[in-house]
C-alpha cells in the first residue's frame, strides 16, 4: 500500500487530480469509479479546472460511482445522482450516458444490484477507483462487517454512518435507512485504487488501515488485498501515524 502524505487538503486535491489526468491522458477511454462524500470535492473542483484550463477531455471516459441511497429520487438534492451532478458532471464535457450510478429507486432493488455488477464486467472495471473512508472504515457503504467476497448489493446502513450524514439531512430520521452499494469484491476488481482521507476524523481509520490487519470488521482492510492501493490522505489524518513514530 503506498502512502502520500500531503501538507492540506487542496494538495491532497491536486495531487489525487494529478494522478487521474495522466491516467485521461494515457488512455482517453478510461474508466474511472467515483465516490461520493465531503472528501472528494476539492478533487471533483481540481478535474473541472482541469477540463477548463489543461485540456483534459472527459468526451470518452465512463464512469462508475460506488453508490446510492435506496428510494432517493435522482432529483432529490441529498441523492448521490444529484451530487455527482452538481459536483462534478455538469462541469465537464462528459456525455451524460457514459456515468452509471445505481438505481436506489429500481422497483427490483435484487435486479438493480445484479445489473450494476454486470456493468461494471461490461464497461470495467474501473482504471482507477476513487475512495472514501468511513470513520468506522466504511468504503462505498460496505458496513463494518460487510463479507469482502460481496458483490454489488443492498445495504442497513450502520447507525454510525447515519449520523456521521445527517450531517447533510434536515434530521437523521431523514437519512436512509438502505443503500445499493458496490461490494467490496466489485470494487477490489478495480486496476488502481485511491483512496483520499483528510481530517482529524479520519486519522483512527487511516492509522487503523495503515495497521495491516485484515477484518471483516474493518471493511478498508480488504484493500490489503488489492495490490496497487494508493492513499493519498493530508497530515491531520496522518497525525496519529506521525504521533506514534515521533
Ligand atoms: C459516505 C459514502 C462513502 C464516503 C464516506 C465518507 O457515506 N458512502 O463513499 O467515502 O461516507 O464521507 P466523507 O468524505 O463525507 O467523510
Amino acid at each position: 500500500m503506498n502512502l502520500l502524505v500531503n501538507d492540506d487538503y487542496t494538495s491532497m486535491s491536486e495531487q489525487a487530480a494529478a494522478i487521474i489526468e495522466a491516467q485521461i491522458r494515457s488512455n482517453h477511454k478510461t474508466v474511472l469509479g467515483l465516490a461520493t462524500g465531503s472528501t472528494p470535492l476539492g478533487l471533483y473542483q481540481s478535474l473541472i479546472e482541469g477540463c477548463h484550463n489543461r485540456e483534459i477531455s472527459y468526451k470518452d471516459v465512463q464512469t462508475l460511482n460506488l453508490d446510492e441511497y435506496v428510494g432517493l429520487e435522482p432529483t432529490h438534492p441529498q441523492s448521490y445522482h444529484f451530487f455527482m451532478k452538481k459536483h462534478l458532471f455538469s462541469h465537464i464535457n462528459l456525455p451524460a450516458a457514459q456515468t452509471h450510478i445505481p438505481d436506489g429507486t429500481a422497483q427490483s432493488l435484487e435486479e438493480e444490484c445484479s445489473r450494476y455488477e454486470q456493468l461494471i464486467t461490461e464497461i470495467g472495471p474501473a482504471d482507477i477507483q476513487i475512495l472514501g473512508i468511513g470513520e468506522n472504515g466504511h468504503i462505498g457503504f460496505n458496513e463494518p462487517g460487510s463479507d469482502f467476497s460481496g458483490t454489488t448489493q443492498v445495504i442497513q446502513l450502520d447507525p454510525s454512518t447515519r449520523k456521521a450524514n445527517a450531517r447533510f439531512f434536515n434530521s437523521q430520521e431523514e437519512v436512509p435507512t438502505h443503500a445499493i452499494t458496490m461490494g467490496v469484491q466489485s470494487i477490489l476488481k478495480s486496476k488502481r485504487i485511491l483512496l483520499l482521507a483528510s481530517g482529524e476524523n479520519k486519522a483512527w481509520a487511516v492509522k487503523k488501515l495503515m495497521d495491516g490487519a485484515i477484518d471483516e470488521h474493518f471493511p478498508a482492510s480488504a484493500l490489503h488485498q488489492h495490490p496497487d492501493v494508493t492513499l493519498v490522505i493530508d497530515r491531520q489524518a496522518y497525525h496519529l501515524i506521525s504521533d506514534e513514530s515521533k
